[in-house]
């Protein structure tokens, strides 16, 4: 690894440079049978996800939104309806649901795992919320558009808590997309199932973003949906293609969101990695759980619950000083990010929602706090051990030692 000394947050050039005669011989096939669309590589990839999510079908589109809007297209999401999910996402999460001609709504989010808190949903639910007397459908009372999905997103690379959420859905008619942008591979255990289950096997329908600084990641843009649902992964097709059945019967309108061949063929070559590289992130999170134990209570560590197998997309730690400590660890070369700054109901985007500071309190503590610290599979632990060191020798100036910030969370398991 050559980064003049730097720890990056994520190192994308070791990785691609270890696989770099592998990927340039896709680019060679391609270019020999100028299959640059569609093709046998396509439906290979699409096979071997779907298997390595536990689920019947994937289809293969142009990017994580894309797959996330023709998710809810698919599932009969109507111009109109409203959509739930939380404020500390990614934007393409409400995008897609904006695309789709529906209105996002967010429920906040659980303060250990930042996922969606299941509780929040019922809330919502159960007062903003109420049954139409002739549909029986659910709608928002200030509103007044049916209610018709909900959106948990599996973040950092942890699913949200999914069986409580699930029975909601059940309980109030939702449809269930996940957005499982990042987390590829990551696990849950049902216990309504009696067993552990992939990210985007869960829902109606799950959404996948191979950005390239995903668990998996094309060198390029790309996504795919996942389902057991054959209606609806056929529907998917349609809608990537232009709303292709065959060649030229167009049955509806679609959209141009086809994985191309060259990013299949790529993320063919990465899939078979990508079990070992989990292993690897969940090697140096342990390893960051092990070193950071000294400075208990000063940090919220990522908290795992029993029922949480994470693929740790990325490792985020919360701290009141956060700007300062990001700031200092810049100087000192060690890069950091920050997953998410401003929480989406607070953006400007989304002015016209009328959502104002301490609506979703939870939420906007966390964008206040959370600093993602470099994870990458090839990190390694002489670099953790150099980041640990400049966050503890920080932190110990900031405060007075053993002042817990966030006394009320435990260690992580
Ligand atoms: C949680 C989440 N949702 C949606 C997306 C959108 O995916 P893409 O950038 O591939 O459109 C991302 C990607 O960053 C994400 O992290």
């Amino acid at each position: 690894m050559n980064t003049n000394g730097k720890i990056p947050l994520v190192d994308l050039v070791t990785l691609h440079q270890e696989l770099e005669e592998e990927l340039v011989s896709v680019f060679r096939s391609a270019l020999k049978t100028a299959g640059f669309v569609g093709g046998s590589v396509v439906g290979d990839f699409e096979r071997e996800f779907a298997e390595f999510c536990e689920v019947h079908w994937c289809i293969g589109v142009g990017s994580g939104t894309d797959a996330l809007r023709f998710a809810l297209i698919a599932t009969g999401v109507q111009p109109g309806d409203t959509v739930v999910t939380v404020p500390n996402t990614f934007i393409g999460t409400t995008e897609a649901i904006s695309q789709a001609g529906a209105r996002p709504a967010f429920v906040d989010i659980d303060e250990r795992t930042y996922t969606m808190d299941p509780e929040k949903l019922r809330s919502y639910l159960e007062t903003e919320c109420a049954r139409q007397p002739q549909t029986n459908r659910v709608v928002g009372k200030r509103t007044g558009s049916p209610v018709t999905a909900v959106i948990p997103v599996h973040l950092y690379g942890q699913m949200a808590d999914m069986d409580p959420i699930l029975d909601l859905a059940t309980q109030y008619g939702l449809i269930v997309i996940e957005d499982a942008c990042q987390a590829h591979g990551a696990q849950y255990f049902s216990k309504k199932k009696g067993c552990w289950r992939k990210a985007g096997s869960l829902g109606r329908a799950g959404a996948f973003s191979f950005y390239p600084g995903k668990n998996l990641g094309a060198c390029g843009e790309a996504g795919a949906v996942t389902t057991g649902d054959e209606q609806l992964a056929r529907r998917c097709q349609m809608l990537r293609d232009h709303g292709q059945s065959r060649k030229y019967v167009h049955d509806i309108e679609g959209y141009n969101s086809r994985l191309d061949a060259i990013q299949a063929g790529i993320l063919r070559v990465k899939l078979r990695h990508l079990t070992k590289w989990n292993e690897q992130r969940r090697k140096n999170a342990r390893c960051y759980d092990e070193l950071f134990a000294a400075a208990d209570g000063a940090l919220a560590l990522p908290y795992v619950p029993a029922w949480s197998r994470p693929v740790h997309h990325l490792y985020v730690v919360g701290m009141a000083d956060r700007d300062r400590l990001r700031a200092d660890l810049a100087r000192d070369g060690i890069d950091t990010g920050i997953h998410y700054p401003v929480p989406l109901h607070l953006l400007k985007a989304y002015e016209a929602l009328g959502f104002r500071p301490g609506d979703f309190p939870v939420a906007e503590r966390a964008a206040a706090r959370v600093l993602s610290l470099p994870m990458f599979p090839q990190l390694l632990a002489e670099q953790q051990r150099v980041v640990v060191n400049a966050v503890q020798s920080r932190i110990a100036k900031f405060r007075p030692m053993g002042e817990a910030l966030y006394p009320h969370m435990g260690s992580p398991k």
